[in-house]
């Protein structure tokens, strides 16, 4: 099993609905470990640049609206197979399709408000911890 970061965003939606505390425990009682947190509002723009692989996409304009629409907490989880395990803890893109008990089946409503992201592969968690943290900032 290889001990690797990946990043993760809890969406406006949750932030709004309450949930911050219990997706982090959540985390946490899985085995993945919080290296980095905080809480921020994206701005349109900041929004465009961390989905810019989506830049063109039907709902690009949407998702990039929902982003901003509201303050969301950016983390950098670490463990085992911490890429998948996170995937696995969320559940599929959309809630509809979501297992039972996973994040987004808990907390999201549709497939655009759908909780949580999370780093798809080793290069993308890399690329999206950087977005938001400074390597001084990784614990
Ligand atoms: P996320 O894991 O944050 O990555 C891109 C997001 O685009 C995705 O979650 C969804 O919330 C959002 N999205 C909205 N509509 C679609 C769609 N039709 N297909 C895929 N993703 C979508």
């Amino acid at each position: 099993m290889a001990n690797e970061r990946t990043f993760s965003i809890i969406k406006p939606d949750a932030t709004k609905l309450g949930v911050v505390g219990k997706i982090i425990a959540r985390f946490e009682s899985e085995g993945l470990r919080i290296c980095a947190v905080k809480k921020i509002h994206m701005s349109k723009r900041v929004a465009e640049g961390f989905y810019a692989v989506h830049a063109g996409r039907p709902f690009f304009d949407e998702l990039t609206d929902f982003m901003s629409s509201g303050p969301c907490v950016v983390m950098v989880l670490e463990g085992d197979n911490a890429i998948s395990e996170n995937r696995r803890i969320m559940g599929a893109t959309n809630p509809d399709d979501a297992d039972e008990g996973t994040l987004r089946k808990l907390y999201g409503a549709h497939i655009g408000n759908n909780a949580v992201h999370g780093s798809d592969a080793p290069e993308t968690a890399a690329v999206e911890i950087a977005y938001f943290f400074a390597g001084t900032e990784l614990h």
